[in-house]
């Protein structure tokens, strides 16, 4: 099955009007409503599908806050998903930041309080032992991505617990719309291990157990039996594991990573887009990735996942990986990662250099004299004035990455960073800010939104029906990405391409990730000529087809034969 479903379906009358996938609603035709048993069940109007977006424009144009947009979106999706999905990629720089980063942030934070209609999957580490048999309770058989998290770290807000089951939903739903994979493929999953949030296991509406996080060993028991489970449920089936907290990500990641068909968002996609920001800052200055040097504030996921995939792209530039790590320099929340140090993780010490210990960001920025800081800290406004300008002072075009999010958590606003550096800074944040106008100039902040990179990656995963995920699906689709920005954008600071764009840029993304999936021997299905055309053929388009109800589900094959004849 490719791009958009076969619509034979064996459900009828209401029962096919409330499946989502299959609903047209007022778009009916006549000869549909017949053969479907649909008559009189909604209004006697044949709509098309652009009088029905233009009425759920006309509808969100009354909601007054993103979260009710959220809502509003959300809700139609679980009855007509050709119409979210329509009304999504109508205007992907609109509705991006409304059914995920920032609004889903607050939407996770309230999850228990604005809960309306199940979606996806809730597994419970309760179910130990009956996995296999709780996953053959999703009704599609042929899964191809599962996006699982167990709420430890939900974006930058901590251990959300089961309100962090939003995010394998949202994420999902980015597949489709930015890259066009059917949806009928996708699961989002929630594992449920507990949480520690208090707030939330006091919380009368909080949808989770009811218990703290366990240890990390039955944790990771429980996992194990989850991704097995998946293996024989699902065979075609690739495994994203997002918003884990930092050591379970990158221990999760390295447990399964080169026996499934797994990856982790925040350490790989995070890393795939900013790595696709360095390559064009560097095109901005005129030097190559090798050219410069690194400091992070943030060793958790992102940054080691960040720092782990820029060696690799700077040993493809000619160097060893000691040379390459030597360029890089990490900060946390005990200060400067050194050789001294005893609180590290394992992942975490190729990058503790020789240096004196210090707390200080600033002074770490005097003597390290890094060309690009890259903030993955979590922690609003920690790039400083004083970070800003003593970069400006050591370097011409200063790189500042401040890619925490939701909004207040980022290191800092590129109006700061444009002001703060006199307009010389290359800047990009973790979330979408309007243009900056300073001194007659206008400068364009890019968003690193990893929304470039894992949807695309997705899509080639699909097509091809790839065995693994490597870095090097990674490091192809930061280049294919940064590729992508036209010169004249470039100009303007801008790292990413439009959002306006972005399922094209997604295609052709997608389309080298599966060559290279091909050149690595991953693919499991032939090799096509033509690699553009081969993702257009499995791209989903948010249109109705054609339904058709298989003779046995109508009611005159289901009643007895001599009712059927006294009925008509
Ligand atoms: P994490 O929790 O694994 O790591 C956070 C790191 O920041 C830790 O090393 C911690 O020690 C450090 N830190 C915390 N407070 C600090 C302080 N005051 N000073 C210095 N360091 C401090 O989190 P993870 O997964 O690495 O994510 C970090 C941030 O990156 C989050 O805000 C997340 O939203 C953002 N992110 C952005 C993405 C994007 O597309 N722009 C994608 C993924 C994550």
């Amino acid at each position: 099955m490719k791009g958009n479903k076969n619509m034979t379906t064996s459900k009828y009358g209401i029962e096919l009007l409330h499946d989502p996938s299959l609903n047209k609603s007022t778009a009916f035709t006549e000869a549909e409503r017949k053969a479907l048993g649909i008559v009189g069940l909604v209004p006697d109007v044949t709509e098309t599908e652009d009088l029905q977006l233009s009425r759920v424009m006309m509808q969100l144009g009354h909601k007054t806050t993103d979260l009710d947009r959220y809502i509003y979106l959300v809700n139609l999706l679980d009855h007509n998903e050709t119409l979210f999905y329509r009304t999504v990629m109508s205007d992907p720089a609109r509705f991006l930041p409304i059914v995920y980063d920032p609004t889903i942030g607050e939407a996770c934070l309230k999850f228990g309080h604005i809960y309306r209609q199940t979606r996806g999957m809730y597994l419970s580490i309760t179910r130990r032992g009956k996995v296999k048999e709780v996953l053959k309770n999703w009704p599609q058989r042929d899964v191809r991505v599962i996006c699982v998290t167990d709420g430890g770290r939900i974006l930058g807000l901590g251990d959300l617990g089961a309100n962090g089951a939003g995010i394998p939903i949202g994420k999902l739903e980015l597949y489709t719309a930015c890259a066009g994979v059917p949806p009928q493929y996708l699961l989002p999953m929630y594992l449920d291990a507990g949480t520690n949030n208090e707030q939330y296991l006091h919380d009368p509406l909080y949808l989770g157990l009811r218990r703290n996080r366990p240890s990390t060993e039955d944790l990771y028991s429980f996992v194990d039996e989850f991704v097995e489970a998946v293996q024989e449920a699902f065979p075609k089936c690739c495994i994203h594991f997002e918003d884990w907290t930092g050591v379970d990500a990158v221990h999760l990641l390295q447990r399964y990573r080169d026996k499934y068909c797994v990856y982790n968002d925040d350490v790989q996609g995070t890393a795939g887009i900013v790595l696709a920001g360095m390559i064009n800052a560097a095109k901005i200055k005129g030097t190559k990735l090798s050219d410069e040097k690194y400091l992070f504030l943030g060793a958790g996921s992102a940054g080691i996942g960040l720092a782990n995939l820029l060696c690799s792209a700077l040993v493809k530039e000619g160097l060893t990986l000691g040379q390459a790590q030597s360029k890089v320099y990490m900060f946390d929340i005990n200060g400067l990662l050194e050789s001294t140090r005893t609180d590290l993780v394992d992942f975490q010490k190729p990058y503790a250099h020789k240096h004196a210990a210090t707390r200080d960001f600033v002074a770490a920025v005097e003597s390290i004299k890094p060309t690009t800081i890259i903030g993955v800290s979590t922690v609003g406004g920690a790039f400083t004035q004083k970070v800003v300008e003593t970069m400006s002072r050591l370097n011409e075009q200063p790189v500042v990455l401040a890619l925490s999010n939701p909004t207040e958590r980022a290191e800092c606003t590129p109006e700061q960073a444009y002001t703060w550096s006199k307009g010389k800074a290359i800047y990009a944040a973790g979330i979408q800010f309007p243009p900056v106008h300073l001194n007659g100039k206008t400068f364009l902040p890019g968003q690193a939104n990893n929304f470039y990179i894992f949807p695309a990656v997705g899509m080639a995963i699909v097509a091809t029906q790839a065995s693994r995920v490597t870095d090097d699906m990674f490091i192809e689709a930061a280049r294919a990405v940064a590729d992508q920005v036209p010169s004249d954008l470039l100009n303007q600071g801008l790292l990413y391409p439009l959002q306006s764009n972005i399922l094209e840029t997604e295609i052709q993304t997608a389309a080298r990730v599966s060559k290279l999936v091909f050149d690595s021997g991953l693919a499991r299905v032939p090799r096509p000529a033509d690699f553009v055309s081969f993702i257009r053929e499995h791209v989903y388009k948010p249109e109705y087809q054609p339904v058709e109800v298989i003779e046995a589900a109508k009611p005159e094959a289901i009643r007895p034969p001599s009712q059927a004849k006294t009925a008509s």
